[in-house]
């Protein structure tokens, strides 16, 4: 059948045919879709540290209408892939920088946070009991979100006194189709210095809300945000950081705290130097955008994603998108990696 040669392997191995059925592998977009099992784990009462977690078959969580999270927000989430590559062995891209930003996110809003061992184990759990859900390779990934979440009971404005980690997951394609069209939004901004835009706080998505239904109402992919301070710098979009390319110079804002310190960017930002780019973190002026010779995103959901076309203030300018773009080299470099086909010479993946 078409699914059972799609599924065929370099070296012979296959996709067993019932799990190639299991959904429209090619027709995946960025949507929820429910999986087999989930990975639980508490910090009780009076402890600091999470105690051993589980599998558990995935489905709602019971909470107390109390709860830290629901009343005042005490939550982290994190998000990172397995895929599977041409060879069929499935793949991890570095998991412990999850469990590190989660444990940085965790001080900042007062939670305590796993190790990056039981981090790290629950994700490997979590994508193996899963693993008929991860597509075959080119048609996407397991996406898996884990969560940190102040289930306790709590009134007054503080921390929860217990807490929940848990982590589901769901196969996704991208997150956007094409290139990226911005609005760039001057009435919301997404971080203030000394807020939390520098950890991946669940408070730091549902306020962006209502910009992003004004700009996709007229058409625009996703808002690009201005720095909250002055105004004039650029920040990054509703879920992916931004980078500026000009000549054989990759620019993108620093991480001093309203920048979210993606993993990819990360990852970008090294590929890009051994690939000979001069890379420079520093604030960037919304001018260099608009005179810029290429402009890209990164992030998980996203991966790297080139931007087409920027307007501010109803001014639009447009980038190149096609073949042979510096955006284009990066992300075959990534992927390369993330699913085997290029050698991961710098430990990233974590093979389960
Ligand atoms: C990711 O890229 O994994 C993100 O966290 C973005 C998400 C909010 C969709």
């Amino acid at each position: 059948s078409r699914h059972e040669s799609d599924v065929q392997t370099a070296n012979g191995a296959s996709i067993k045919a019932e799990e190639n059925d299991l959904c429209n592998w090619d027709g995946l977009g960025f949507s929820l879709t429910p999986t087999d099992y989930m990975y639980l784990m508490k910090c009780s009462k009076g402890e600091s540290a999470f105690s051993q977690g589980h599998l558990t078959p995935y489905g709602n969580i019971e909470l107390s209408p109390s709860s830290g999270v629901l009343n005042y927000g005490q939550g982290l989430l994190e998000g990172l892939k397995a895929s599977r590559g041409d060879d069929n062995r499935i793949r991890l891209f570095r998991p412990e920088q999850n469990a590190l930003r989660m444990q940085m996110g965790a001080k900042r809003m007062c939670m305590p946070s796993p190790t990056t061992e039981q981090f790290v184990g629950s994700i490997k759990q979590t994508a193996l009991a899963n693993k008929r859900w991860i597509p075959p390779p080119g048609k996407g990934s397991l996406y898996i979100r884990p969560l940190l979440l102040g289930t306790g009971p709590i009134l007054g404005v503080a921390p929860s006194p217990e807490y929940t980690f848990l982590a589901y997951a769901s196969p996704v394609g991208n997150y956007f189709k094409g290139p990226l069209n911005f609005a760039v939004e001057d009435n919301v901004y997404r971080a203030i210095p000394g807020g939390t835009g520098g950890i991946k706080s669940i408070t730091n998505y549902s306020p962006n809300y209502k910009a992003i239904s004004r700009a996709k109402a007229k058409g625009f992919t996703d808002v690009l945000f201005l720095d909250g301070a002055t105004g004039k710098n650029i920040e990054e979009g509703t879920a992916c950081n931004i980078f500026v390319v000009k000549g054989n110079t990759i620019s993108t804002p620093p991480t001093k705290g309203t920048i979210l310190p993606g993993i990819t960017r990360k990852s970008i930002i090294e590929i890009a130097s051994w690939l000979g780019y001069q890379i420079e973190e520093r604030a960037i002026p919304l001018e260099e955008l608009i005179n810029a010779d290429e402009a890209f995103c990164t992030g998980t959901a996203i991966t790297v994603k080139p931007v087409g076309s920027v307007t501010y203030q109803g001014q639009r300018v447009e980038y190149k998108t096609a073949e042979g773009t510096v955006s284009e080299k990066l992300y075959r470099t990534l992927t390369g990696i993330q699913t085997g086909r290029i050698e991961d010479n710098m430990g990233w993946i974590v093979e389960i």
